[in-house]
């Protein structure tokens, strides 16, 4: 018997950072919306605990302990007093170390999956405390639609959101390390007063209209600066989208993944056609979100 679990990548529309704190995270206000891009997690009862991978950027996934899917299974094993002995196997299409939470969204989902497969009976906020201890952004990755992330983005309000935002994605050449780029944010950041990250009025607001010239208008990310410090590169995507008539570019959380918000699905794809003739991406792919978060299929 195997369960296999649905998970999406999100887009950051939001990343307000403040400064580090004295546990070298940084507390955050972190506008998530889940978009129509997923990997799939399946777990199988196994022997013992292991990991398989397919899809683009495979290689780059480690297969022993330290991923998130291997965590989660040994969490929830753990609080329930039995051995995490499944197959996790994840077929990838969220980029990898893509500043979508590709990560995060296979450990959500070998938790979810494990959940079921075991019958533990876990309640909704168990498997949320789980996922917050994994990491910042695996509780977003089980609730998906659209969120406010505040402390380190893993304490999570759901926020309501008026209709569906078309976007284009641009996966770059290589990934950026998070703790990379968090790193870099701080070194640009370190002779300024950091202000405390709050979710801006406007932006909520574009969210719940379902507004995208209004959302257009209000997306930020404070670790944008850093990850084109460190890919400089970056910046002939973002531009190449903007020429091609999105109505914001943007870098996708710690990026390198670019963000262009069209304003209709029509629109998404000319965006798409100019960026992949732009020669200035890996792969370019057309989405929409709100979707919604990890779920059995
Ligand atoms: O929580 P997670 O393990 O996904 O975070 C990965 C890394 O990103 C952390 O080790 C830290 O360097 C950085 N981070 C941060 N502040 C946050 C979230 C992540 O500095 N709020």
């Amino acid at each position: 018997m195997s369960v296999t679990v649905r998970v999406p990548a999100k887009v950051n529309v939001q990343l307000a950072v403040g400064a580090a704190r004295p546990d070298g995270f940084h507390d955050l206000a972190n506008v998530f919306l889940a978009v129509g891009l997923f990997d799939e997690v399946t777990v199988t009862p196994a022997a013992e605990l292991r990991i398989t991978c397919e899809g683009p950027g495979a290689a780059q996934v480690p297969l022993d302990g330290t991923n998130l899917a291997a965590r989660a299974a040994v969490a929830l094993a753990e609080r329930y007093g039995r051995t995490p002995d499944v197959h996790i196997h994840i077929a990838k299409d969220i980029p990898v170390a893509g500043g979508m939470a590709g990560g995060s969204a296979d450990g959500a989902g070998a938790l979810l999956a494990c959940d079921a497969l075991w019958g533990t009976g876990a309640s909704h906020v168990e498997l949320l405390d789980i996922c917050a201890e994994l990491g910042s952004d695996v509780p977003f990755s089980l609730v998906g639609g659209a969120a406010l992330g505040i402390g380190r983005g893993e304490k999570l309000t759901v926020l309501e959101t008026g209709g569906t935002f078309h976007w284009v994605f641009a996966m770059a050449e290589r990934g950026l390390s998070t703790p990379a780029v968090f790193r870099e944010f701080d070194r640009l950041v370190a002779d300024s007063d950091v202000p405390v990250p709050v979710a801006s009025p406007e932006l909520l607001d574009a969210l719940a209209k379902g507004d995208p010239d209004a959302l257009a208008a209000s997306v930020s990310n404070d670790l944008q600066p850093a990850a084109l410090s460190l890919f400089p590169a970056l910046a002939d995507t973002l531009d190449a989208g903007r020429a091609a008539g999105a109505l914001t570019a943007l870098v996708s959380g710690s990026g390198p993944t670019t963000a262009f918000l069209a304003r209709d699905a029509e629109a998404a794809r000319q965006v798409a056609r100019a960026l992949s003739a732009s020669g200035t991406c890996r792969a370019v792919r057309v989405t929409a979100g709100p979707v919604q978060g990890a779920r059995l299929l």
